[in-house]
């Protein structure tokens, strides 16, 4: 068969999620109200989530139907994506290896996070939720968000961290453009944003700032919803389409990977990629390897301590098991935003803290190095967050290089990076800092 992108057929999509709990040796360890330290009611969830992303999250189940009206959106984004075998760039390595990537670039708004928000809108419309809040960091997340509202008919308020609103401007005007109401974060609209600018008047604010306040609005209207681009199994769930789909363009292909890799934020394109072929990995099927990787200046997984934390700066949301560096961790300003983030979701945090699968953290020099060798090879120019797992795999196809294995090596490319240039511009001329933080202290919140 001649490589190149292996495409699907629409009538090859998916038609479910892939629900990884259903398969995992034992639960994961359950949310906890924090005022009690015991297992959250999900009824108390309510008031911030719709009622069945809510069932979604505690689910079981090992696949959950995806309603038609999401795959007709699905469709039209549109999936299923290619897969990509990068031939240029092997032949550049002069590895044996075999490098694919899955395609989540080609989505309109450029990232994997179109698959969650389409399916977080849809539920909520259906139970007649009027306006999602949420937040977002480089955007990525937030542009996704915005574009599933306007598609479903709901109004949207998005709180975005301050330094990407000022020094970003691309995604907010994405987002602006389909209708989204924009804030920069610390932000005048909410108690907690307000304490904060009273301390910093130009404070640059964070990803849990931006939760803090995207939650504090939430709760002051009846009609409207909180809505989240990570971490939760639910998020990751339906990201899992991404995986799903890979591994049917495998199977024509008449391969497996033996290397399965991507970038973690909150852990939604791994997830996502991922955890369909670790459902084989689970059930004793193949002894293929999961490689996660992460930025130095945000080591959540290389250096974080498996314990209950905070979602969030401001403390409101339960408290979840999880990889962490604490929430009140100042992650510093890489152009990675969507790595920048204090958690992990519970899920890959307890496959890595299992040994089911490992993780890696780079600095951003040697990532943005990684990207321009992909742009002179392919043409491609990843998204820095999609860049970390790219200097794996490269790092990887060399080691390769040397042992003449001829590994198949498949990474989820979670988005392009054509929004990112004045990263590059700064990569290109010599000005990226990388930065490692000196002292990790993490509270003991559960005893
Ligand atoms: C392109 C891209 N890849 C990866 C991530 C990391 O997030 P997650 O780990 O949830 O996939 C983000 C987050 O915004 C992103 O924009």
């Amino acid at each position: 068969m001649r490589e190149g992108y292996i495409h699907l057929n629409p009538d090859q999509i998916p038609t479910s999620w892939y629900n990884i709990q259903a398969d995992l040796p034992e639960p994961l360890p359950p949310p906890l109200d924090p005022s009690t330290s015991k297992p959250i009611n999900p009824k108390l969830l309510e008031r911030i989530f719709a009622k069945e992303l809510i069932r979604q999250e505690v689910s079981q189940e090992c696949y959950i139907k995806i309603p038609d009206e999401v795959l007709d959106v699905y469709l039209t984004l549109p999936r299923p994506t290619p897969l990509y075998r990068a031939k240029r760039l092997e032949k550049f390595l002069k590895t044996p290896a075999q490098i694919y990537f899955k395609c989540e670039n080609f989505s309109p708004t450029g990232s994997h996070k179109t698959n969650t928000a389409l399916a977080q809108a849809y539920y909520n419309k259906k139970q007649g939720t009027e306006r999602l809040v949420t937040e977002t960091g480089a955007g990525q997340w937030g542009t996704a968000l915005a574009l599933s509202c306007a598609l479903f008919e709901l109004n949207c308020r998005i709180y975005m961290v301050r330094a990407s609103y000022q020094q970003k401007p691309g995604r907010r005007i994405i987002a602006q453009l389909y209708g989204a109401e924009m804030f920069p974060s610390p932000s005048d609209k909410t108690n907690f944003g307000r304490k904060l600018l009273k301390e910093n008047s130009n404070h640059p604010g964070t990803l849990g700032i931006a939760i803090s306040e995207a939650i504090e609005d939430t709760l002051t209207d009846e009609k409207t919803r909180y809505s989240l681009g990570s971490v939760l199994n639910h998020v990751l769930m339906h990201q899992t389409i991404i995986g799903l789909e890979a591994k049917k363009q495998f199977e024509i292909l008449g391969t497996y990977p033996d290397v399965v890799c991507g970038c973690i934020g909150g852990g939604s394109n791994y997830a996502g990629f991922g955890f369909p072929f670790m459902m084989d990995k689970l059930k004793g099927k193949t002894d293929t390897e999961f490689v996660a990787c992460e930025s130095k200046a945000v080591p959540h997984t290389t250096k974080g301590t498996y314990t209950y934390d905070f979602g969030d700066t401001a403390m409101m949301t339960p408290l979840l098991k999880m990889l962490t560096i604490g929430h009140g961790y100042a992650c510093p300003p890489i152009h990675a935003g969507g790595l920048r983030y204090h958690g992990m979701a519970p899920a890959i945090s307890y496959l890595i803290h299992k040994g089911y699968m490992r993780s890696i953290a780079y600095g951003q020099t040697e990532v943005f190095e990684a990207a321009k060798i992909l742009a002179e090879t392919e043409g491609m120019i990843p998204a820095p967050e999609t860049s970390h797992s790219l200097k794996f795999v490269i790092d990887e196809a060399l080691r390769c290089k040397k042992t003449g294995e001829k590994k198949i090596i498949a990474m989820n490319y979670s988005g392009h990076g054509l929004l990112d240039l004045t990263a590059y511009e700064q990569f290109l001329s010599g000005k990226l800092v990388d930065y490692e933080p000196e002292k990790i202290e993490v509270p003991t919140i559960v005893k």
